[in-house]
């Protein structure tokens, strides 16, 4: 399980994230929803120790959370490859990190769900498209099966029909291999669809967590509610009697 305890994270003085907690079970999925400039991306760097938390601490299965060598989608989807090194390169890097031999079946259906024909693995990070990137970013933080795998704005660069299939790709995959899931998005319509669990951060303070399908019904803060109406008015999410 995933233990964020009261984790604060300042910069310069500022607040940037107050006490933050939050768990996370193996096999669950939990949106963090917030406004850009909340916190979001702060928190996934607090969560990984690449952002040193002012107080409060981070665990995973009662253990520092890099023991469980987690995967990380990141939001700019081009920089996170080396641009001297081909994608397949790049892709299977978290294998030699864990010791795994390439599993050629797990790959060719990752790339099949993903829509990645192989062939593109063999181009630089600078050939292919944002889109693109952006689904190599999630074949390469699911190829070694990790137990715990966050995800920033995952989907930001994907259509809405690429949107869809990546999304169920990654809820078949979920349910078979039960890795724990944090996704942290602006997206209120992607979370409530995909997320058991929505965590509301508003400038840096979590402002309610609840279950996706009683949030979209009846959320618990005040803000909550703004960000709900908001998605319904832009048809972003149904609105549910
Ligand atoms: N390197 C940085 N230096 C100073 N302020 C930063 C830096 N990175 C983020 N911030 C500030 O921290 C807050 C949270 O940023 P971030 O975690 O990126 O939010 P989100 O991912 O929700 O858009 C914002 O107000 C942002 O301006
Ligand atoms: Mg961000």
């Amino acid at each position: 399980m995933l233990r964020v305890d009261r984790v604060s994270v300042r910069r310069g003085g500022a607040p940037l994230l107050q006490e933050i907690s939050l768990t996370l079970s193996s096999g669950r999925t939990l949106a963090v929803v917030g406004e850009s400039g909340a916190g979001k991306s702060t928190l996934i760097g607090a969560i990984l120790g690449l952002v040193p938390c002012a107080s409060g601490h981070v665990t995973w299965a009662a253990a520092p959370v890099s023991d469980c060598q987690p995967a990380l989608v990141m939001q700019e989807p081009r920089s996170a490859f080396n641009p001297r090194m081909s994608l397949r390169q790049s892709v299977v890097e978290p294998l030699a990190a864990r010791r795994q031999p390439l599993d050629s079946d797990r790959l060719a259906r990752l790339c099949r769900g993903l829509e990645l024909s192989p062939g593109l693995l063999d181009q630089r990070p600078s050939e292919v498209s944002v889109g693109q990137a952006q689904r190599i970013g999630i074949l390469r933080a699911l190829i070694a099966a990790p137990p715990l795998v966050l995800f920033d704005e995952p989907l930001s660069a994907l259509d809405a029909v690429t949107q869809r299939q990546t999304a169920r790709l990654m809820a078949e995959l979920q349910c078979e291999e039960g890795f724990a899931a944090l996704i942290v998005t602006h997206d209120l319509g992607f979370a409530t669809a995909y997320a058991n669990e929505i965590a509301v951060l508003r400038t840096g303070r979590i402002e309610e967590v609840s279950d996706a399908k009683s949030f979209v019904a009846r959320p618990k803060s005040a803000y909550g509610r703004t960000l709900r109406d908001a998605a319904i008015a832009l048809g972003a999410l149904e609105r549910v009697a």
